[in-house]
């Protein structure tokens, strides 16, 4: 079959692989390539098990996978034959060198343009689909400038506002669709292209164009303001537990403004995740490169904040249990950044995990996805961790049991089994306010959920404990 255009990925990670997987399904007639410099990575694309686990996702690969869409090692063969090409590689957080810890780490993305800019035998449009600084379409020109007669590059940012776990649904429904170009003739032709692939199934009106810094900024931004809500209301949450206000009551009331909205106003241990943190310390170290150190400040509280939840979630276990967790025994439930997703990038579990281990506890790992993450984000650790996937076998003889993600599996598990294979007095640190707190402290459990008042079957007052830090 003749195909009428043919779009490459480069990056085939939680965003490359769903992204280009829902343009193959929604246009057939569009030959869609994704190319990884990992082959592990383009095998599991290729195979049976997916290197990313996210719900409808395998569906969408079944309907599409050697039709038009297509995973592949061969990255400068892929660069030749394809004039869309989306850049989907990751930025992580700098670790070395100027702006360590804060400025994105972008060699990654430099390499991938000069590789486009060598294997170019024609113009192309080249997207940026990663979540970069502002101003980064600027330098990919300026490396891309050099290239040979009448080859042309234009390139877009196009950033991705897909959350993991509902990846598929939000490509399919995205709130908005978001382009940013140059305002020049071949900008706009090249817009336009991008247009036409998305308004396949995407309303005309929620396709939005922009200029490209603004394009750029928004992605930031709009993580940042995410971000800002879950800190905010974390805050909160501390506040909460030392005033008897439940942080749900609080939550659901401010939430019910119809100008607040009610949506990621959940307390809990913190966000995670590949993005939030990274966004967050990118958009700070932009305001500080700019000389506005006052803004730089006011984001970076954001991270500030949610660090500050994880260790009072700790400070809240050890206070709890006697001050001491040496050879006590604690159930991790859930171990990925949330619920849905086998990933483990930047979860609060990773901090905990390591908390509970340096007070010398013995944790036991429970998750139904992200145990073969878990492994790897522990692999200095040989000792007094295990990993066991079913939670009333992981629960049996511990004394307390975190619930880390908020996988509805823990909603309802039978607690009565659990709390009688349990050592007692037992634990059940909420950490994501998910299960019926009044009916597991019936049951027997010294329950502590997050920014409520802990339900404890000792006598002396949980106010005295908390108050000891
Ligand atoms: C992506 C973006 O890169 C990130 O900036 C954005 O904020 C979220 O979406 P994600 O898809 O989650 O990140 O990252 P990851 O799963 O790590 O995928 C990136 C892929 O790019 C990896 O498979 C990696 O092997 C590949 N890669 C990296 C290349 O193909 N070439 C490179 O030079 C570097
Ligand atoms: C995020 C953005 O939502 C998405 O638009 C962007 O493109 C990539 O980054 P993701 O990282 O997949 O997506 O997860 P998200 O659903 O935003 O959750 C981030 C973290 O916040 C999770 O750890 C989650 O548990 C936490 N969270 C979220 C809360 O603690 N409370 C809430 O109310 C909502």
């Amino acid at each position: 079959m003749k195909f009428k255009k043919n779009i490459l990925c480069i990056g085939a990670g939680y965003v490359g692989g769903p992204t280009m997987a829902m343009i193959a399904s929604k246009c057939p007639d569009y030959r869609v390539t994704v190319v990884d410099i990992n082959p592990e990575r383009i095998n599991a694309w290729n195979s049976h098990e997916l290197p990313v686990y996210e719900p409808g996702l395998d569906k969408i690969i079944k309907k599409t996978r050697g039709k038009n869409l297509f995973f592949s090692n061969n990255i400068e063969k892929a660069i030749t034959e394809n004039d869309i090409i989306f850049v989907s590689v990751h930025t992580p957080t700098k670790t070395f060198g100027e702006g360590a810890g804060k400025a994105p780490d972008l060699q990654y993305w430099e390499k991938t343009a000069r590789q486009i800019l060598e294997n170019s035998k024609s113009s192309k449009i080249v997207i940026e689909k990663s979540t970069l600084p502002v101003k980064t379409a600027a330098a990919m020109e300026k490396i891309l400038a050099p290239a040979k007669g009448k080859i042309k590059f234009e390139v877009l940012s196009n950033p991705e506002f897909l959350a993991e776990g509902t990846a598929i649904n939000d490509l399919e429904n995205p709130d908005r669709v978001l382009i940013g170009s140059r305002d020049t003739k071949n900008g706009l032709k090249a817009r336009q292209e991008l247009v036409n692939i998305y308004s396949r199934w995407v309303p005309k009106e929620k396709i939005i164009t922009t200029n490209i810094w603004s394009s750029e900024l928004s992605k930031l931004v709009s993580n940042a303001f995410l971000a800002q809500r879950v800190s905010s209301i974390n805050s909160i949450s501390a506040l909460c537990e030392k005033t008897e206000a439940d942080v749900s009551e609080v939550a659901k009331a401010v939430g019910m403004d119809s100008r607040i909205g009610s949506k990621f106003l959940q307390a809990g241990i913190g966000f995670g995740g590949s993005c939030f943190k990274k966004d967050i310390l990118h958009l700070a170290y932009l305001c500080e490169y700019y000389g506005l150190p006052e803004v730089a400040a006011y984001w970076e509280s954001v991270v500030k904040m949610n660090e500050y939840q994880q260790q009072r979630f700790i400070m809240n276990i050890l206070s709890s249990m006697f001050n001491t967790l040496a050879g006590k025994k604690i159930c991790v439930f859930g171990f990925a950044f949330k619920a849905n997703t086998g990933d483990t990038r930047e979860s609060p579990a990773i901090y905990i995990t390591r908390k509970l281990l340096a007070e010398q506890a013995l944790v036991t790992i429970s998750d139904p996805k992200a145990l073969k993450n878990a492994l790897l984000d522990l692999s200095d650790i040989e000792e007094n961790v295990k990993y066991e996937e079913d939670p009333y076998k992981a629960a049996a003889g511990c004394h307390a049991i975190a619930i880390l993600t908020d996988w509805n599996i823990y909603k309802n598990l039978d607690f009565r089994k659990i709390y009688k294979s349990m050592i007692k007095p037992a634990f059940l640190f909420d950490g994501r306010n998910i299960v019926d707190h009044a009916k597991c402290f019936k049951i027997g459990f010294n329950v502590y959920p997050i920014g409520k008042p802990a339900m404890s079957h000792f006598k002396t007052s949980e106010k005295d404990n908390s108050n000891s830090r």
